[in-house]
């Protein structure tokens, strides 16, 4: 038996915003976000869209994909930081109604950007359970919504999308998600937090504006890098797979710097991780599916292939996927 990908479905917001766009708003260049990121634009969600329309849109494509209607699922998970509602109704939920799946569970993961990292294992574990067949999972977010525009340290760095699976319980063993690795560093929770700016100064009471979010971007430099390095190393150590016969590394696309960073400690060549943070920026949740979408279209991933998912982020949060694709 083994919980498999069938298909991936992807939303990219049509509007796209450059780095000189942006450049003309914020005291910032395109050769900074270039050379410090490796982002050359993002994409914003439409007015009035929520991220549970991202979502459900990525859905939509991923089952017509993968053959497999609203009606035959039996688990929605979303992953998200940005949910339509604070607390509840759960954005999974929402995008259940949207898509008329009606009747299966449906249920949110906030994990920050390892969230569809998290999601994954959630949803794997409740079919490999023997309850169900079929899970949708997505990654979804309008992170624009919740950025500081006047913070140019954060500002320049995130983008709105979403990503979506369905996973299916098969028969046959040996494919599908193979080895999963998750892990948390609550005592980094302050150095990537969405909150309201004036909590960042005092413990008065919330006042009534709207959170953004702040980060210790050294921090979180220095903890992603280490977070990839290791998990790869780990979860190879894990697993019967050799890194050599890994076909993919698919990162959570933060930073084309920290990606660097890391293949340069592990004494890989940076072609073996798959990078399109120049074009979506950081989608947090988003990102990993987003990627994995954009791969199936491009033909890169193959029946067989095997293909390594690694996050990092909010909570901070860790994980590592195998998959035979
Ligand atoms: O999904 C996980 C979420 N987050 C991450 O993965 C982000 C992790 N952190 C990072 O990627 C990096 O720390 C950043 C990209 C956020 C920052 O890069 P850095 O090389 O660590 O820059 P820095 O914060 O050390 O700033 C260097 C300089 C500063 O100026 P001074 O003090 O040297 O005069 C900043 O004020 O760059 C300045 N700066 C900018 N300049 C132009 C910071 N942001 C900008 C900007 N444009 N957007």
């Amino acid at each position: 038996m083994s919980v498999v990908i069938r298909a991936m479905g992807v939303h990219i917001p049509e509007r796209r915003m450059t780095n000189d766009e942006l450049a003309s708003r914020v005291d910032t260049t395109d050769e900074w976000i270039r050379s410090h990121t490796g982002i050359g634009a993002r994409h914003i969600a439409a007015d009035g869209a929520q991220t549970s329309d991202l979502a459900a849109d990525a859905a939509r494509k991923a089952l017509a994909k993968a053959g497999v209607g609203p009606h035959e699922l039996d688990y929605i998970v979303v992953a998200t930081a940005t949910p339509d509602y604070l607390g509840f109704p759960s954005t999974a939920c929402i995008v259940q109604d949207k898509i008329g799946a009606h009747g299966c569970a449906a249920l949110d993961v906030v994990a920050g950007c390892t969230g569809f990292l998290y999601a994954l294992q959630v949803a794997t574990g409740l079919l490999e359970s023997g309850q169900g067949r079929n899970a949708l999972v997505i990654g979804a977010e309008t992170l624009t919504r919740v950025t500081d525009w006047n913070d140019r340290a954060t500002c320049v760095l995130f983008g709105d999308g979403a990503g979506a699976a369905v996973l299916s319980r098969i028969q046959e063993g040996g494919r599908g998600m193979l080895k999963f690795i998750l892990g948390a560093d609550g005592g980094g929770a302050k150095d990537l937090i969405l909150v309201q700016p004036e909590r960042l100064k005092t413990f008065e009471p919330p006042v009534p504006t709207a959170p953004v979010i702040s980060m210790n971007g050294k921090n979180v430099y220095n903890f992603a890098v280490k977070s990839i390095t290791v998990l790869i190393e780990r979860i190879v150590h894990a697993s019967i797979y050799s890194l050599d016969e890994i076909r993919w590394i698919v990162p959570h696309q933060a930073n084309a710097r920290i990606v660097q960073a890391a293949a340069k400690r592990l004494g890989l060549p940076e072609e073996r991780f798959y990078m399109n943070m120049d074009e979506y920026a950081n989608t947090s949740a988003a990102s990993i599916p987003i990627a994995l979408g954009e791969m199936e279209d491009k033909g890169l991933l193959n029946k067989g292939d095997l293909v390594m998912l690694v996050g990092f982020g909010a909570g901070l949060t860790y994980g590592a996927v195998v998959v035979r694709w």
